[in-house]
């Protein structure tokens, strides 16, 4: 079976676009019996955060968080990037190898910049570093959505480059893995939903402040008696991105989008889809939000899991860096 893995940014809270992207296919990965490398990317978010409290804070909910969604460490390991410094080094040598037109034609180094992030050395070079991430592990399958595949790709084509110049079979080459109705979730203001846009809905928020962030989804002026488009509007969007959409709840919310008048002698207003979107959400996280409280109460439980998966991948990460150090000669 393919070795996977995947990483996500301390950046912020985690939210339904994060797990509608990335984390339910880290789900169904481990449901199937693969063995997963999932890692906080602690040193990704320097590029962007000059908090170090708020930083240590949110690498620790992530954590949590991964646990309270089902992530078990009994057959996933979970380790926050800087446990596993090899990787930095094994950037270092991957960035000897990378041409420096591959960087820049990067989309997400374009896309941050122009959205007011420091042009660093460090996020213009960002793409190596999780290539690094990828290819310690020496991980074939790497799920992500779709902002990621750009990465993704490249670390392959860092992987093929390394092996060619120095004429050894050191890395294995990876492939992306995208969620099954790979959308990009809509945020409450109708963009990519995204932790720097400050426009996400985070299932774990308490329930009376939950229902309140649904209830600001921005919508359209079409009333009760209105017959909406619900491809264009970011309720049914988040909607179906969480249900799915061949599920018997989002065909029907479709129906009754398309014809409201016919489904109620009321109407059928975006009030109502997005009352049916906050009971989707409690119920469909019921348990994990039950088991976030338990976790967030037991510190130890954390610090134990995370010096297990650090062990684990510190182990296979050296292993691929003294095959990567002697193939250029500097054993
Ligand atoms: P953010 O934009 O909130 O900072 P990240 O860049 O940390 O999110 O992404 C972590 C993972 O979640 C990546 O695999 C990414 O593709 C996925 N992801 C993030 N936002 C969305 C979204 N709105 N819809 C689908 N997947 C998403
Ligand atoms: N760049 C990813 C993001 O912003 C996080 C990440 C870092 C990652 N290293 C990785 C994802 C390796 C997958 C594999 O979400």
């Amino acid at each position: 079976m393919p070795r996977i893995l995947s990483g996500i940014q301390p950046s912020g809270q985690l939210h339904l676009g994060n797990y509608c992207g990335a984390i339910r296919q880290f789900l169904d990965l481990q449901a199937e019996g693969h063995e997963l490398f999932i890692f906080v990317a602690s040193y990704h978010a320097l590029t962007s955060q000059r908090d170090a409290a708020a930083l240590r804070t949110n690498v620790r909910q992530i954590v949590v968080d991964y646990l309270a969604f089902g992530l078990d460490p009994a057959k996933t390991n979970l380790y926050v990037q800087q446990d596993v410094p090899e990787v930095t080094e094994l950037a270092w040598l991957l960035s000897c190898v990378c041409p420096l037109s591959w960087m820049e034609k990067m989309v997400s180094y374009k896309d941050k910049v122009a959205k007011g992030l420091p042009a660093s050395v460090g996020l213009f070079s960002y793409p190596i570093l999780q290539a690094a991430d990828i290819l310690a592990p020496q991980a074939e399958v790497v799920p992500v959505g779709r902002d990621q595949v750009q990465h993704v790709e490249i670390t392959r084509d860092l992987a093929a480059r390394f092996n060619e110049e120095f004429k050894t079979e050191v890395f294995r080459l990876p492939a992306h893995r995208l969620a099954k109705d790979a959308e990009v979730l809509p945020g409450i203001d109708g963009e990519k939903m995204s932790k720097s846009y400050g426009n996400t809905i985070d299932p774990f928020q308490e329930e009376k402040a939950l229902r309140k962030r649904v209830m600001s989804i921005k919508t359209d002026s079409r009333g009760v008696l209105d017959a909406k488009d619900p491809d264009g509007c970011a309720v049914f969007r988040i909607f179906r991105g969480l249900a799915g959409a061949a599920d018997p709840r989002t065909v029907a919310l479709g129906a009754k989008y398309r014809e409201p008048l016919l489904q109620s002698p009321d109407g059928f207003g975006y009030g109502h889809a997005k009352q049916a979107l906050f009971e989707l959400i409690l119920d469909h996280f019921g348990p994990a939000r039950a088991r976030r409280a338990a976790i967030m109460a037991d510190p130890a439980l954390v610090d134990r899991v995370l010096a297990d998966g650090a062990a684990r991948a510190r182990a296979v990460a050296q292993e691929t860096l003294g095959r990567a150090r002697r193939a250029c000669g500097l054993d």
